[in-house]
């Protein structure tokens, strides 16, 4: 069926597919549970989702600039466009800020000393290490302009108090136009997943294409944030190798456990994970401010019965609670769960700032960004900040009570068995992993990487250098 339709459609029609994808909400595209849908993007047009998804605004907006120029200048529609500025309207500046009428009918105003500071020539922002250069604190607070003046490539500005002149491209002034905001940053799609979705045909790459090419990264990363998981198939059945392919992404994370861990069930950490019994689903990490972003495991030998593996999509289990009992999603996003890590004689580890809550959302958009679920590693409850304990108790078992049970329903839960020559990856923050008891030897190795790792080689590898700087 996958090589039917991988032959079935060629890139242009896998696009418009990742486009109606798009369009049509990553809620959409979860529940279609349609196997064409999910193949087609993931088969043909991973690159072209991300890339069309980074400059959507971006090509509307400059299609827009490019049919008013193509009018006003007649020139062809598909070249670069020179300026962006209305021809209808003067560009104007303040003492306060400086007002941009763009062609689409909107007013950008910036103010003087956020432009000064921002200037991007090398004597400002070093074009290399892309750090700032100029003295912030050297800039007068009542910073204007002498004059400014639209180029076709830019505006530019000379400032009144030293004369420096500054030259900032129109796109990167209209990218980054906060008032208003026009353009959205990066952001990438997800796949929710329930068992059924991916256990015909789960996301998987070839450890060659990896080892060779950052085009291999770039469809590994890109699988992973995608779906939260990913195999790697043909794997040499040793840590070297093993070690290697994680590199591909990043270097191993360091924690108590060590870097790179070759185990087996010796107890050798004084954890649950170095025994031989069953684990639920879980994430990793609670105990840790910053939990690990990924977790690279690789069954390497098992000689006997057991030990079967499972994940779960933390966030698809998310949106189901939330739909069938809101009151309960609302209990598990704000009350904070205190974890610790304190199994071996020299570690007792805990957030260093605040515990967090079970369900985490980003401050500024209100999306869910991070799932931290261990009941085993959480500490005793004896702090009910910002609440009521009279109600907060009963409502903080209920709500977990109804998470696990949707956590662990079948429907949620992708069973499989892990074999030595295939690795398996998660996206720690969003994925659950658990397994079933096993007997005999059993001998694992991986590690974790951090996810500001992962995301930096994720976007290069996807993006390319240059979008991502541009955002910068
Ligand atoms: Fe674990
Ligand atoms: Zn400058």
């Amino acid at each position: 069926m996958r090589r039917f339709l991988k032959s079935l459609l060629n890139l242009r029609q896998a696009r418009q597919i990742a486009r109606s994808a798009q369009s049509n909400s990553v809620r959409t595209a979860a529940h279609s549970n349609t196997p064409i849908l999910r193949n087609a993007i993931d088969r043909t047009a991973l690159r072209s989702i991300y890339s069309w998804q980074v400059s959507k605004k971006t090509q509307h907006a400059s299609s827009t600039r490019r049919g008013a120029l193509s009018r006003s200048m007649g020139v062809n529609a598909n070249v670069v466009p020179r300026t962006v500025v209305s021809p209808h309207h003067q560009l104007s500046f303040d003492n306060k800020r400086v007002y941009i009428p763009w062609d689409e009918g909107v007013t950008s105003s910036y103010h003087n000393i956020w432009l000064r500071d921002s200037c991007q020539c090398s004597s400002c922002f070093h074009p290399i290490t892309k750090q700032r250069l100029i003295n912030t604190f050297s800039i007068p607070a009542t910073v204007h302009p002498e004059s400014v003046e639209a180029l076709e490539a830019g505006l530019k500005v000379l400032w009144a108090n030293d004369g420096h002149e500054s030259f900032y491209p129109w796109d990167w002034l209209h990218l980054h136009s906060y008032q208003p905001v026009l353009e959205k940053h990066l952001s990438f799609r997800r796949v929710l997943w329930s068992c059924g979705d991916v256990q015909d045909d789960p996301p998987v790459v070839e450890f060659a294409n990896v080892m060779e090419s950052d085009a291999g990264v770039a469809e590994w990363t890109s699988k992973i944030k995608l779906y939260g998981f990913c195999f790697v198939d043909n794997v040499p059945v040793t840590p070297d190798d093993t070690e290697k392919l994680i590199n591909r992404i990043s270097f191993a994370r360091q924690t108590h456990y060590g870097g790179f861990w070759d185990f087996t069930s010796d107890l050798a950490k004084n954890d649950t994970a170095y025994t031989d019994l069953a684990l639920g689903l879980h994430t990793d990490g609670t105990y840790f401010t910053d939990p690990p972003g990924l977790q690279l495991l690789h069954l390497l030998h098992h000689n006997g019965s057991g030990g079967e593996s499972v994940l779960a999509d933390g966030f698809k289990s998310a949106r189901v609670l939330r739909e069938e009992a809101p009151e309960h999603y609302k209990t598990l996003s704000r009350i904070r769960i205190p974890a610790h890590s304190a199994g071996n004689e020299d570690v007792c580890i805990r957030p260093a700032t605040t515990s967090r809550p079970i369900l985490n959302h980003d401050e500024a958009t209100g999306e869910l960004v991070q799932v931290r679920w261990n009941n085993d590693d959480r500490s005793t409850m004896d702090r009910w900040e910002g609440g009521d304990p009279d109600v907060d108790v009963i409502r903080f078992y209920e709500a977990i009570r109804k998470w696990h049970e949707i956590v662990t329903r079948p429907e949620m839960e992708y069973w499989f068995k892990l074999r030595p020559g295939r690795a398996l990856i998660f996206d720690n923050w969003r994925i659950m992993h658990g397994r079933s008891a096993f007997d005999g030897e059993r001998r694992l190795c991986g590690a974790y990487i951090n996810m500001d790792d992962f995301d930096s080689r994720m976007r290069l590898t996807n993006l390319g250098r240059e979008t991502v700087l541009k955002y910068l």
